[in-house]
């Protein structure tokens, strides 16, 4: 490994070692999916409509995440992960911070996303980007997840939505 290159863990996440481009809708990267949200049919529900940021190391893909149209001029980030040996580096930062230049380039108004009552790290996560939160999805993990989701030891029950506004287009001349 030459100077300036990097080991597992002990990267940046702007460093040129790293790579953000989409991932190859028929190539889900199933081991990451799942560490955000457990339930594969989920997954199948949403991946082929969402649009797929990846990063790699090399060859490595370390971390996605999923934007997802919903709304008029809405994306919502429907799945982001981390590899585990590659978190708080500032990798997920990177890549929503990607989603939301995408979002706003192509008109978007609102990013939105939600994460569980149980999972204060996503919380803070989101909270740190400028993300608020604007209201909880009820009993949403117990309604519609047929298996308990359990996270940092906790069973998740609500979902707490947050968005983020984007900056309207400015118009020619004004
Ligand atoms: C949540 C997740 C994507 C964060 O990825 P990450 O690359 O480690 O996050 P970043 O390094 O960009 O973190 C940026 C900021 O978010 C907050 N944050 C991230 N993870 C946190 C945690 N576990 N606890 C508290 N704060 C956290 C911190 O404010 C952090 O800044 P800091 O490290 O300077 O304190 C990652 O932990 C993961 O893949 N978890 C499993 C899947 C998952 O839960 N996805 C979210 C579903 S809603």
């Amino acid at each position: 490994m030459g100077e300036g290159q990097l080991d597992a863990g002990s990267g940046d996440a702007r460093s040129p070692d790293f790579r953000i481009g989409p991932i190859a809708p028929q190539d889900p990267p199933w081991d990451l999916l799942l560490d955000a949200d457990p339930e594969r049919e989920m997954v199948l529900d949403y991946w082929p409509r969402g649009r797929a940021y990846g990063m790699w190391q090399g060859s490595d893909l370390v971390a996605e995440a999923v934007f997802l149209p919903t709304r008029p001029l809405t994306w919502e980030l429907a799945n982001v992960a981390v590899k585990v040996e590659w978190r708080r580096q500032g990798l997920a930062r990177e890549l929503i911070t990607r989603g939301l230049e995408d979002a706003e380039r192509v008109g978007m108004r609102v990013v939105e996303v939600g994460t569980a009552d149980a999972s204060p790290g996503p919380l803070q996560l989101y909270l740190s980007m400028g993300f608020r939160i604007v209201g909880v999805d009820l009993d949403f993990f117990t309604r519609l997840y047929r298996d308990p989701v359990i996270d940092s030891g906790r069973r998740c029950r609500d979902m707490i939505r947050l968005a983020r506004d984007l900056p309207a287009p400015r118009l020619p001349g004004v």
